[in-house]
């Protein structure tokens, strides 16, 4: 008897070393804590606030977190950035409910045109936390301020640079990351507005990526397949170029495809200066997570300010490179 209790004991023992091993590993890897994001236990922050991007893991949220995380650490503020690893709405929301019921002191986050969001914000406002929306806006939802790209604009910019740099009749396809997002939708309306006085450009085709790059070279796939004598595209979200670009150099590697895609990763100005792609619409996502932190701590201290806080947009060409990386942040911060 005394064996057996002594072995339950031990089983009891190891099951609750398992349990706390399981709980510490698994509530690290859900919240998403890494070394920048802990607070440490000496130093005390004046502010904290999170940022809540559509995807952890984009490399255009990246660059808005390396914008946030800069001016948090100059500002003294403690800085989380969370969300989905992968774009998924209901874990979006559910990260922005848990950041108020946590009660930060601001929360930086995507706009998103739905009934759900805007309640959120609503029980932010009750308890006097103010939401900054960064990226795209959803100026309906009572958020306090706007930062970021004047979406409709940026579009008009994307439909002037394609009349200027083609000639003749064209069929141009869109992709866009996501049919429903109120940014994404500004960005097709300003270059459908642009080219609408023309009568050589005809849109053949809408589809979407679901914001990734597979999901830009299905879309790609699907247009020239329906649409063989498409002349152009233009991709609407950071990866839609690189997608796009992909598949044209695979399958129509002879015709000389025009391209104009959004945002200065990388892989888009590679293409670019091997003229796969042609264009670009420039977005200054780390200058946008700087002054949304800027932005924010204002807030906190109660100063008044105009909501829309557009940050730069404009259209860049092979000839433009290489970018400096001060002109990619913006040109104004560090
Ligand atoms: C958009 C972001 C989006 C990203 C996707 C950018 O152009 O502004 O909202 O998440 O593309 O890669």
């Amino acid at each position: 008897m005394l064996y057996f209790r002594r072995f339950l004991y031990i089983i009891t023992f190891l099951v609750f070393l398992l349990t706390g091993f399981l709980t510490l590993y698994y509530g690290k890897e859900t919240f998403h804590f890494n070394e920048e994001t802990k607070p440490s236990a000496e130093k005390t922050y004046d502010y904290h606030f999170v940022l809540i991007p559509e995807e952890l893991d984009n490399d255009y949220w990246r660059l808005v977190e390396q914008g946030a995380r800069d001016a948090a650490k100059f500002h003294n503020v403690y800085l989380e950035y969370l969300g989905p690893k992968q774009a998924n709405n209901d874990e979006y929301l559910k990260t922005i409910d848990m950041a108020i019921a946590g009660l930060v002191d601001g929360v930086i986050t995507q706009g998103v045109a739905e009934p759900e969001f805007d309640k959120l914000v609503t029980k932010s406002r009750e308890k006097l936390i103010p939401v900054v929306t960064i990226d795209t806006d959803a100026p309906e939802s009572g958020r306090a301020v706007y930062v970021g790209t004047d979406n409709y604009y940026s579009g008009f910019l994307a439909g002037k640079a394609l009349l200027n740099d083609t000639k003749g009749e064209q069929k141009v396809a869109i992709v866009t990351g996501r049919l429903e997002a109120p940014h994404q939708k500004l960005r097709v309306q300003g270059f459908k507005d642009a080219v609408a006085t023309e009568k050589r450009i005809e849109i053949v085709a809408i589809e979407e990526s679901n914001i990734t790059e597979i999901g830009a070279q299905e879309a790609a796939h699907r247009i020239l397949q329906q649409h063989p004598k498409t002349t152009a595209f233009y991709g609407t979200s950071a990866l839609d170029g690189i997608g796009i670009a992909k598949v044209v150099k695979r399958v129509k590697a002879e015709e000389d495809l025009y391209i104009i895609g959004f945002d200065i990763l990388q892989e888009t100005l590679d293409y670019i200066e091997e003229g796969t792609i042609e264009a670009t619409v420039v977005q200054f996502p780390y200058q946008m997570g700087y002054e949304a932190v800027e932005k924010m701590i204002q807030l906190n201290k109660g100063e008044k300010m105009d909501p829309l806080q557009h940050t730069d947009t404009k259209v860049i060409y092979k000839e433009d490179l290489p970018i400096s990386p001060s002109s990619m942040n913006g040109g104004s911060k560090p």
